[in-house]
Formats: C-alpha cells, structure tokens, sequence
C-alpha cells in the first residue's frame, strides 16, 4: 500500500458545474445508479456505514463510463460544429452529419462502447481501437452499438497509439479518457461527467445518514474516475479520504506515486479488464499524486472474492466494480488511515456482473 500522509490536508480549488447532470438528465436513458447500504459489513468492520455505489445499470450501460464519454463527446463535437453548449441532441446530430464528423477511441472494454453509444444517438460513425487480447464478448457489445471495432497487436497503451494515428490521417474526432501533453481538453470533459455520480452520491449518502461520507474508494485505469473522485472529495469542508485500487498487473498509478513521477509499465492479463491500463492520464497526474489519500494493489482471486460477497448481499457487482471492496477490507485489517464507527464510507462499483475466467 502506498500512504500519503499530506493529502489528508490537500485540497482542490474546483470542483464540476451543475450544467454536467443538468445534461446528463436530458440524456434519452437517463437514470438515477442506486446507492446500497450493507450494515452487516459496516459492523464486520467496525464502521459506521459502508455503502456500494451501484454503476451496473447506467443510461442503459452496465457501467458508468457513459458518464464521461456522453458528456465529453457532446462538448467536443459542440465545439467542433461550433454550437452552444446548450443545444439539443438532435440539432447536434444534424450539424455533425453535415460535416462528416467521424469519432475515434480506443477501450479496454466500456469506455468504447460508451462512446459508441454515443455515436449511435447522434446518428455519426465511430472507429474503436482495443487490443489484442480483449474477449470476443467485449468486442461484440462494442459494435452492436454500430461502431467499427479494429483490434491492434499489442496491450492498451498500443491502441491509443493506433487511435491517434487514424484521428490524425483521417481527419476524425478524438475522443479519449486519457490524456497527454497537447490533448487535455476532452480528457478533462470526461472527468466532469463523472462528477454526476459523485452528487448523486452526496445526495444520497445526506438521504440515508443525514451526514457525508468520509471516505471514497475508486478504481484506477488510467485514472480519470479516481481524478474525478478526488477533486470532488477534496473540495469540499471538511474532505473526506480518498483512495484508490488497481489490478496487481497494471498497477501504473502505484508504481508512479512511488516513483514520484508519471511511469508507464507493462500491463499482463486481469479479470478486471477495464482497469488494465499502463500509464495515468496526464491531468489526472497532479490531482492523484496530491490528493489520494492510500493507493493500492488488488490480485484477481481477491477481485473475484469480492465480487462474491456483493451478489450474496444481491449487488451485481463485475471485477471492477468489486475491487474497492477488497481495499476496504485491507485497509480495516491493516488498521491504516483510522477508519472507525464514525467512518461513512462509500465503494464506487463502477460496473455489472459479466462473465470472466474464474481465477
Ligand atoms: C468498469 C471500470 N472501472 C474502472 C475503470 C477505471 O477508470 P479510469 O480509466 O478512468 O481510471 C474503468 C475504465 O475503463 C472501467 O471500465
């Protein structure tokens, strides 16, 4: 585990504008995610509250990605067709049909399928890069939303290599969650339109203990939900903790908290596959190594564990969904950060129960 004993008294300048849900909740699925208290953990525990965050049905989408991408993708094509940010779905599709506008991303699994969906509302094509080793499952939802899939012949950092080319020689919109040096705007929508789920979160959390939560665990990919997490948490009086989970395989935000700097590693296989990314977004960089409270590791057989225990207390939670839970319990049995019967807790399972191999 990798502790920062500073960011308990960091905090955040900004935090998302309303403008984010107000659009979210014009969206032609929009839903609400639940919010599900499991009192018999929170007292395993010694905790006050624990509660799951549940992301398995969102607009639709068995994860929250849509979240991000629906937000980010509206903004940039906005911006590109130079329309207000206030039009309507159907007057953008009109104008993005007019000027041919094409999106490309690439995905280890929702992310693509959420800007698919996208696409799919605004009636324009899209091309989705994912690497080589993704289910056939995955790369069946994805073009079931009428995207091209393309898979590359290498891991997930090869196909944002082969996202930018085709954005580059095709003239197409990219639209990515990670960002890098010189491509930041977009990034930056996604991470606004997951702060959707962070108020609905406060308002629920406010509904069911009439306090706030004070402690947030999210899961780390490339880590733009955890950016998103911690600069909600973190601008707020008084801050709660916040702390993150990756697969053991692709721990790429551990490894460069303990570097002190953005370092890419190679990623192996894990069943939470959305999580199986090998360098942290550029943005999100500052954010997390200032604001993340504990960052940690999880193997699959404790993912897998997890995600036995929510469906036994009837959350549908997948592997990704389930590895903020396995910190938790680690957190409690290594009695770091001083969690107790004051402690309110929120677990974001960011996606539904899918198939997987059983590790
Ligand atoms: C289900 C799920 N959880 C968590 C994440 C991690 O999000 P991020 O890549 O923004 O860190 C992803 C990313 O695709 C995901 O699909």
């Amino acid at each position: 585990m990798y502790l920062n004993p500073f960011a308990n008294t960091w905090t955040c300048g900004s935090s998302a504008s309303p403008a984010v849900e107000e659009f979210h909740r014009r969206l032609p699925e929009y839903n609400s995610t639940p919010l599900v208290s499991l009192p018999d953990l929170a007292r395993d525990l010694g905790l006050g509250h624990v509660f799951v965050k549940d992301e398995s049905f969102r607009f639709g989408l068995p994860a929250f990605k849509i979240l991000g991408a629906s937000w980010a993708v509206y903004r940039a094509v906005a911006a590109k067709v130079e329309l207000p940010q206030t039009c309507p779905l159907d007057e953008l599709s009109v104008s993005a049909n007019t000027r041919d506008i094409t999106l490309v991303t690439c995905t280890d699994g929702n992310w693509g399928r959420a800007v698919a969906r996208m696409a799919k509302y605004l009636r324009i094509p899209a091309i989705v890069f994912v690497p080589h080793n993704m289910d056939q499952a995955t790369k069946e939802k994805i073009a079931s939303e009428g995207a091209r899939v393309s898979v590359v012949s290498g891991d997930y950092d090869e196909s944002v290599k082969a996202a930018r080319k085709e954005a580059e020689t095709s003239s197409g919109l990219l639209v990515m969650d990670t960002s890098w040096p010189g491509y930041e705007e977009i990034p930056k929508w996604v991470v606004e339109g997951y702060s959707t789920m962070l108020t609905e979160t406060d308002r629920q959390v406010q509904e069911q203990t009439g306090k706030q939560a004070t402690c947030a665990i999210a899961s780390v990919g490339v880590g733009s939900f955890a950016q998103s997490v911690a600069m909600h948490y973190k601008s707020r009086a008084p801050s709660a903790t916040v702390v993150t989970v990756e697969p053991e395989t692709a721990a790429c935000l551990k490894s460069s908290l303990e570097a002190g700097r953005i370092i890419s590693i190679e990623t192996g296989d894990t069943i939470m596959c959305g999580m199986n990314c090998g360098t942290v977004s550029s943005i999100a960089w500052p954010i997390l190594r200032d604001g993340i409270d504990a960052s940690m590791a999880i193997s699959d057989a404790e993912s897998h564990k997890s995600v036995r225990y929510l469906h036994a207390l009837g959350v549908q939670a997948g592997p990704c969904g389930a590895g903020p839970l396995s910190a938790l319990k680690r957190l409690c049995e290594t009695h770091e950060l001083g969690l107790g019967s004051e402690s309110i807790v929120v677990l974001f399972s960011t996606e539904g129960s899918r198939s997987y191999s059983v590790p």
